[in-house]
């Protein structure tokens, strides 16, 4: 799906390393990264449970003007929900259920997606990293780090298609 893979995309600096002392700034990051991101693209969350990765999501929802927060919510027994607006559809999946179960190496697209993706379209996935099938694929990847009650160390790289390649051999 995503991005032109022949586009080079670099990481704004604010983005690429930073240290958010409460949810409210993880959130906040997840509104830079909203106005970041060019559509189609794919956004890997991983981070231990309680990282921030669902907060995040409330302001990627919130900076692509799909959804308030509070709409955002963990979909974890219903694998994915959908936001739409006329310029963007946010699919927001989290596998965490399907973690450690065998059904994780042989679960299609359809499965993840059933109704397909778009131009328009913004996949985040929670527990996405360990996910054998967007392991090709080029996309943003968002490392939380849970380094204290209320402080999270959170990084965002840009994996492009030459990685993705890689990866797939
Ligand atoms: N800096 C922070 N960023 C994000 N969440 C934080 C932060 N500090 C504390 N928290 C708490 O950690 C929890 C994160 O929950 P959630 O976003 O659902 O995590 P995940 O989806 O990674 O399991 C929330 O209870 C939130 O209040
Ligand atoms: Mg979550």
């Amino acid at each position: 799906m995503p991005s032109d893979p022949a586009a080079a995309i670099s990481v704004p600096p604010e983005l690429q390393s930073c240290d958010s002392h409460g949810e409210e700034q993880t959130q906040a990051l997840g509104r830079r990264l909203a106005a970041t991101l060019q559509p189609p693209a794919l956004v890997i969350l991983q981070g231990e449970l309680g990282a921030g990765k669902t907060r995040l999501v409330k302001g990627l929802a919130e900076g692509l003007q799909v959804a308030h927060e509070a709409d955002v919510t963990s979909p974890s027994y219903t694998l994915v929900h959908e936001f739409r607006s006329p310029q963007c559809t946010l699919h927001h999946v989290d596998l965490y259920r399907l973690e450690g179960s065998a059904q994780l190496a042989t679960l299609g697209l359809e499965d993840v997606l059933p109704g397909g993706i778009t131009p328009s379209s913004v996949v985040v996935v929670e527990w996405g990293a360990r996910f054998p099938l967007f392991r090709g694929w080029p996309r943003w990847l968002v490392t939380l780090e849970i380094t204290g009650e209320d402080t999270r160390h959170i990084t965002v790289q840009w994996l492009p298609a030459d990685v993705a390649q890689a990866e797939r051999q």
